[in-house]
């Protein structure tokens, strides 16, 4: 099947995605990153959900090449920031120079080093309110995450957090891979947390099978 994925998702990026970040994907490529970006269709949804809430700061855990930040940093705008965390210095440089490159380079703050110990930094800085925040990093740490996300953001807010179903894995409570059981755990704090409210959709594509959480954070009623 998942060939048959990957030809409609090829089918959907030339009809109504289009081909304009494959330059970001060629660049990180030739740099050595690894090919584990959002696909192009999820990159587009994550653009409209920002664009859809008119979200102007957004908060992103795990830039990679930068290509779902590019997308990010469209939707916020020229008055718009986005500030993402990223372990990897060679990965941020990649990432730096292909937002650059996209002309919304401005608009993005890099973070560098391990998130649980840039999140703390940024949080001292008592930054407004996020209204969107991506997670897509190192994913035994989605709980930590999302208690970050708490912090950082305000009733209505949105929290995104991506490869929750991994191959279907989520679903076996017997699993011993660290990152379905961080799944599952992150699936379930979201569940149980009062101040959000929270659904998860399943995909299919390019990237095989997967699917992300989406949640809201709640106000007083
Ligand atoms: N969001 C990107 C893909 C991110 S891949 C996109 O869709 O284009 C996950 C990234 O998280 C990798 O670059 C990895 O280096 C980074 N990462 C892993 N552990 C991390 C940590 N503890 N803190 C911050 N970033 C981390
Ligand atoms: C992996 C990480 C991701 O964030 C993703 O979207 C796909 C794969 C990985 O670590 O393999
Ligand atoms: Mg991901």
């Amino acid at each position: 099947m998942t060939a048959d994925w990957a030809h409609v998702d090829r089918y959907l990026v030339d009809t109504l995605v289009g081909h304009q970040d494959s330059g970001v994907l060629e660049a990180n490529a030739a740099a050595g990153l690894p090919a584990i970006d959002v696909s192009p269709p999820q990159g587009k949804f994550l653009y409209l959900i920002a664009l859809s809430i008119g979200a102007r700061r957004v908060l992103e855990i795990g830039t990679l090449g930068g290509y779902s930040t590019i997308q990010l940093a469209r939707a916020v705008g020229k008055e718009g920031q986005v500030v993402t965390f990223e372990y990897a210095p060679e990965h941020a440089r990649v990432a730096r120079e292909n937002l650059d490159r996209a002309g919304i380079g401005e608009r993005v703050d890099i973070r560098v080093g391990a998130a649980l110990d840039t999140l703390p930094v940024l949080a001292e800085e008592q930054p407004e309110p996020f209204d969107l925040v991506f997670i897509d990093a190192d994913k035994v740490n989605n709980s930590n995450y999302v208690q970050w996300a708490l912090r950082l953001t305000r009733p209505g807010s949105v929290i995104i957090v991506d490869n929750v179903v991994r191959n279907g894995g989520v679903a076996d409570a017997d699993s011993t891979d660290p990152a379905i059981r961080a799944s599952r755990e992150v699936l379930e704090l979201l569940a149980a947390e009062p101040r959000l409210d929270a659904t998860a959709v399943q995909t299919v594509g390019s990237k095989g099978w997967d699917g992300f959480a989406y949640a809201v954070v709640l106000g007083e009623d």
